[in-house]
C-alpha cells in the first residue's frame, strides 16, 4: 500500500467502519490484523532507515500470517525459541536472516537452531558462549552490551547486556574456544522516545569495532536491536520519522559500507497493525461513575497494560456527549480494571469498544485465566 497519510486515513476510515461487520460475523472480543497496515509498516521502516536490514522479532506477535507476510516480503527474523525457529522456517524465511536474539538459550535450543543452520546468534556472559561453544561449535556469535535504556518505555538493561569493557575478551574468547566472532549488537529499551539512546550506542559500538581491530577481530555486523517507536495514540507524535535522520547519519558517520546494519523491530512492524474488537457484557455506576465490563482485558489480548507498560486509545463507533468512565475486563480479578479514565459516550450491553495500535505485545501473551479463552485473530486484507 501507498503509505502517504491521505491514503492510510482512507484506509483506516474504512476498515473502522466494517468492524460492526466483523463482531458480528466472527463474535468478540476479535483480535483484527491489517495485512495493509503490516506492509505499510515494513515499507515505513525500510524507507526511514534504508540502510538497515529489519529482523523482524517475532515475540512482539507471532500469527502466522504476519510471519507469512513478512517472509514473502524478504524480512529477517530475530527468534527467541525453538517453536519461534520452527514457524519463521515453516513460512520460508532464508536461515541466513534469522538471529537467535535470546541471550538465555536451553541446549537443546542452540541444537535446533545450528541443525536448521540458524548459525547467528546474540550472548551476554561467558557462561551462554561455553554453552553455545559446547552445543554449536560453528555458531556465529553476537556480543550484546548494556546501554542506555533511559527514556524507553520498557527497560531491558537491567537484564541484558555485557559491560561494553567486557566485551572485547568476550569475543576473544569466542574466538578461541572456535566460534565465529560476528559483531555487536544492544536494545535501547522498547518504545524509545529518546533517539539519544541509539546516538550513544552506536558511539560505544564504533569504540569497541575500532578496539576489535586492533585485537585482530574481523567483526562485519551491527545489530541495533528493537526499541523504533510507535503512536499508540493518534495526538502522538511520530517519534520514529523524528529519531530516524540522526540515526541515518550516525550509521554512515561511524560504519564504512563493509559493515552491515541490521535491526529487530517488533513493535515498530506489527503494533499499528492490530485492533481489539470487545463488546459491553455488564455496566454498573459505582461511585458516581459508569463502570463498563467488557469481553476482553488485561488477561487477554490487554495484557499489554501490564507486560509492556502501554496504555491503548480507546473508541467507540457510538458518537454523544461522552463522561469519563471505567473499562474493566471479564475475569474475577481486581487486577482486571483497564482503564480508569477514559472519556466515552454512554454505553449499553452489546455495543463495541475498540483499542487500535495494539498488534504488538498483547495477543503474545493472553492467558485463558477464569476458563476465558485469548481472541480470535482474524488477518484482514
Ligand atoms: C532481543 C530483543 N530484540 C528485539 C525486541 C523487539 O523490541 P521492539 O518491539 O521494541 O522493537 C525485543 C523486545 O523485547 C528483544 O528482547
Amino acid at each position: 500500500m501507498n503509505t502517504n497519510v491521505k491514503n492510510q486515513n482512507g484506509y483506516l476510515k474504512k476498515l473502522r467502519a466494517s468492524f460492526p461487520r466483523l463482531a458480528k460475523r466472527h463474535g468478540t472480543p476479535l483480535f483484527v490484523i491489517s495485512r495493509t497496515l503490516l506492509l505499510a509498516q515494513l515499507a515505513k521502516f525500510r524507507k526511514l532507515l534504508p540502510r538497515v536490514e529489519p529482523f523482524y522479532a517475532v515475540k512482539a506477535n507471532p500469527n502466522p500470517d504476519v510471519i507469512r507476510t513478512l517472509a514473502a516480503e524478504g524480512c529477517g527474523f530475530d527468534v527467541a525459541s525453538v517453536p519461534e525457529i520452527e514457524w519463521v522456517l515453516a513460512a520460508g524465511a532464508d536461515p541466513k536472516r534469522v538471529i537467535f536474539a535470546n541471550t538465555i538459550k536451553r541446549p537443546e535450543a542452540i541444537k535446533y537452531a545450528i541443525r536448521h543452520r540458524v548459525r547467528l546468534m546474540t550472548f551476554d556472559s561467558e557462561y551462554e558462549l561455553n554453552k553455545i561453544a559446547r552445543h554449536a561449535p560453528n555458531a556465529q556469535v553476537v556480543v550484546r552490551i548494556k546501554v542506555p535504556n533511559v527514556g524507553s518505555v520498557v527497560e531491558l538493561s537491567l537484564k541484558f547486556g555485557a559491560e561494553p569493557a567486557d566485551a572485547i575478551p568476550l569475543l576473544l574468547k569466542a574466538k578461541r574456544l572456535g566460534l565465529e566472532p560476528a559483531g555487536i549488537s544492544f536494545h535501547v529499551g522498547s518504545q524509545c522516545l529518546q533517539g539519544n539512546n541509539y546516538l550513544d550506542a552506536l558511539e560505544l559500538t564504533r569504540m569497541i569495532l575500532n578496539e576489535a581491530e586492533n585485537k585482530g577481530l574481523n567483526l562485519k555486523l551491527v545489530d541495533i536491536g528493537g526499541g523504533f517507536p510507535i503512536r499508540h495514540f493518534d495526538s502522538d507524535p511520530d517519534w520514529f520519522a523524528e529519531i530516524a535522520p540522526a540515526l541515518n547519519m550516525e550509521l554512515s558517520r561511524l560504519f564504512p559500507d563493509d559493515i552491515r546494519i541490521i535491526a529487530e523491530p517488533g513493535r515498530a512492524i506489527v503494533g499499528p497493525s492490530g485492533f481489539l474488537l470487545m463488546s459491553v457484557i455488564g455496566k454498573s455506576i459505582r461511585n458516581n461513575k459508569h463502570w463498563y465490563y467488557l469481553d476482553d482485558g488485561v488477561y487477554g489480548a490487554l495484557s499489554g497494560t501490564v507486560f509492556d507498560h502501554c496504555k491503548y486509545q480507546f473508541a467507540t463507533l457510538k458518537q454523544g456527549p461522552t463522561q469519563l468512565t471505567t473499562l474493566a475486563g471479564p475475569t474475577c480479578d481486581s487486577l482486571d480494571i483497564i482503564s480508569t479514565a477514559e472519556e466515552l459516550p454512554e454505553l449499553e450491553l452489546g455495543d463495541l469498544v475498540y483499542a487500535q495500535n495494539i498488534g504488538a505485545y498483547s495477543i503474545a501473551h493472553a492467558t485463558h485465566f477464569n476458563g476465558i479463552p485469548p481472541a480470535k485473530t482474524i488477518f484482514v486484507p
